[in-house]
């Protein structure tokens, strides 16, 4: 039986990396960094068992900071292969935080490797690392139609997009130093339900269905012109392990092939909740109406706009189509549409459930 570790398994995409990785008869370890709250939300469906004898997803209090901690780990553990998925992701915050997020996203990727290579198993641990369409970051203008590739020139526009291009190269460096398997994978835009709010889909996505269930007045968004290739995470995962699963170590550029922009979203958003839109003015005066009620019910707010934005980049993931066979399954249709639908649901779950503890708490009034 294969031996996986996760750095960090509650996050959206581990979650579901994790589930691949148990269905594929994999032991998973995973690490969590001991926080006051448990926050295993996304995978507390996966620790149900856990009291069962043949456990095969084992939690580890780790932390990235803590180099003895995850030497021993490794030692203990002697995967076969480590997904480092360990990051602040967010672009935007990277502008507010961004020594941290270099220690994050660079610096913990060194020292994995280097743990690995301590542990005496840089020629039998495969390494995965999580890169970023963030690190090609500038459109050439001159070429607006150029189309972007593993080969293509580099141009990161945040503090994030920084420590990831280091983070590809320090992997790269290792594999040609050390004849280390290291694999990087480029991707674009991975959604789901289980995507953290202050991302832009699902931002929209609850948004869209508090204000179908009147708990919510408007939605606030700044760059609707930004283009995306947003695709479910589920599928990338699958990408993910089949990077891993090759003869020889690789980087991969993983997209669909389809951009759409926010406002693109936004429209299909609502209208998955069976309302329909007007759009207003445009720049940052920008609004959109109920066409039921001319309500106004989306707006931009500028004091959030990131102080560099990508605004739109094309993907050629010819190599992973021809080398890995991979190719996506959800269109970004169906992926906006599972997410409406969940948070809906979710959302009419609370207001039941705070019902009916009003009606309990309203019997024992005077
Ligand atoms: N988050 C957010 N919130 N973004 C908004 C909003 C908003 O209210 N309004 C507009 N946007 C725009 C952003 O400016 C950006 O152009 C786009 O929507 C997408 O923003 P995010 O969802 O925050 O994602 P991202 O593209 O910056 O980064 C994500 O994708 C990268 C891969 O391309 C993250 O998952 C990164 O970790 C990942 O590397």
């Amino acid at each position: 039986m294969k031996k996986a570790l996760i750095t960090w398994v509650t996050w959206q995409d581990w979650s579901y990396l994790a589930e691949l990785l148990l269905e594929k008869w994999y032991e998973v370890h995973w690490l969590k960094r001991r926080v006051s709250i448990f926050n295993t939300d996304r995978i507390d469906h996966l620790l149900q068992d856990r009291h069962e004898k043949d456990r095969k997803f084992i939690l580890h209090y780790g932390d990235m900071t803590d180099s003895l901690n995850i030497t021993t780990l490794i030692n203990d553990i002697k995967p076969d292969e480590i997904y480092n998925l360990a990051a602040q992701s967010h672009v935007h915050i990277s502008f507010l935080m961004p020594e941290y997020t270099w220690n994050n996203d660079w610096l913990w990727t060194l020292r994995i490797l280097e743990w690995v290579r301590n542990a005496w198993l840089e020629k039998t641990c495969k390494f995965y690392q999580a890169s970023t369409s963030e690190l090609f970051g500038w459109m050439d203008y001159n070429r607006p139609e150029a189309w972007y590739n593993e080969n293509s020139p580099m141009h990161p526009r945040s503090p994030y997009g920084c420590a990831k291009i280091y983070a590809m190269w320090i992997a790269r460096n290792y594999k040609e130093s050390y004849w280390m398997f290291c694999s990087n994978w480029i991707l674009f835009n991975h959604e789901s339900p289980r995507r953290w709010e202050n991302f832009v889909t699902r931002k929209i996505t609850m948004a869209v269905a508090r204000i179908k269930l009147w708990l919510q007045e408007k939605l606030y968004l700044w760059n609707l012109d930004a283009k995306r290739d947003w695709w479910h995470a589920k599928d990338y995962v699958e990408a993910m392990w089949l990077m891993l699963q090759q003869d020889k170590p690789d980087d991969f550029v993983i997209a669909t092939w389809v951009s759409n922009t926010v406002r693109d979203f936004v429209n299909r958003s609502f209208e998955e909740a069976w309302i329909k839109l007007e759009r207003k003015w445009t720049g940052i005066d920008e609004k959109w109406y109920d066409i039921e009620t001319w309500k106004c019910l989306v707006e931009v707010d500028p004091q959030y706009f990131r102080p560099a934005e990508v605004n739109y980049l094309l993907w050629d993931a010819t190599k992973a189509k021809t080398v890995l066979w991979w190719q996506p399954k959800y269109t970004v249709r169906e992926l906006c549409k599972e997410m409406v639908k969940s948070d809906l649901e979710n959302f009419k779950k609370d207001e039941i459930l705070k019902q009916h503890w009003y009606e309990i708490l309203t019997q024992y009034e005077d």
